[in-house]
């Protein structure tokens, strides 16, 4: 049976376009969640400002938000013991840091990138840095103008990947981040010697991706035990 879903951050660009998606999928969204003085817009769904007010109305939650009201909704899942997709990204280190530690308790899946695409491109960057030693690597994105956390999620998580196969610190990697109007969300891996240059490019033509990989995460994220999950696991696992 389909788990029923709960989007906090409804009203938001990533909201919609979860709830949209799920329309013309099989997904079961039950629970539109924002602050309060957008949830008098009108919807087909039950509203709320607050998760805890009507628990029995959903399973599972997705999250595309900010830091701090992301923070808010695992506490909230963590009382009701209900797992949590999250999609928000710029969470600070003791952020960070509370997300682990209430994964002991809900299955908590992070992914500051849902799509498959992006998520495949990682492990070609991860075996490039590795097959590549002497190249040096750097990280350029590009996103709309009002997306607020710079660089981005996806940015930092590609060093971390390069860090890790390479045993260095995401720090000395270089990462420029632009932003332009329109651009959802481009990513460039660069390996340059200095004789060639390899590109890994990634550009986000729609958020459907990203909406896809939500929904798809939080139908398998309620399957799980309680701990802490990224999309390669989900990934792996081959749901
Ligand atoms: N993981 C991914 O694949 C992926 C893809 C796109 C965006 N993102 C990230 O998702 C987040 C949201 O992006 P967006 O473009 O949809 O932003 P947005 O600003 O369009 O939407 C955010 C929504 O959260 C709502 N919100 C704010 N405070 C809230 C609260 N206390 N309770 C409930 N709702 C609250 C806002 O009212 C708004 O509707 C950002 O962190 C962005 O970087 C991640």
């Amino acid at each position: 049976m389909n788990s029923k879903i709960a989007i906090n951050g409804f009203f938001g660009r990533m909201g919609q376009s979860i709830y949209n998606l799920s329309k013309k999928n099989k997904f079961n969204v039950t629970v539109g969640c924002d602050k309060k003085e957008k949830i008098s817009q009108e919807s087909e769904i039950l509203l709320l400002s607050d998760l805890s007010s009507n628990p029995e109305s959903f399973d599972v939650v997705i999250d595309f938000t900010l830091p701090e009201p992301s923070i808010d909704a695992v506490k909230i899942c963590e009382s009701l013991s209900k797992p949590i997709t999250i999609g928000t990204t710029g969470f600070n280190k003791n952020q960070k840091e509370y997300l682990l530690s209430a994964s002991k308790n809900i299955p908590l899946l992070l992914a500051p990138n849902m799509s498959l695409g992006v998520n495949a491109t990682l492990k070609s960057i991860s075996e490039l840095s590795k097959l590549l030693p002497n190249y040096e690597i750097s990280i350029e994105e590009t996103h709309h103008k009002n997306k607020i956390d710079s660089p981005s999620g996806t940015a930092l998580k590609i060093a971390e990947v390069v860090a890790e196969s390479r045993d260095i610190k995401p720090a000395d990697i270089n990462i420029k981040s632009y932003r332009e109007d329109g651009e959802i969300g481009v990513h460039k891996t660069i390996f340059k010697s200095d004789d060639d240059e390899i590109i890994i490019y990634h550009n986000a033509y729609n958020r459907e991706i990203f909406a896809l990989g939500a929904l798809e995460t939080s139908q398998w994220i309620a399957k799980q035990k309680p701990g802490f999950y990224t999309y390669q696991n989900y990934m792996e696992d081959g749901s």
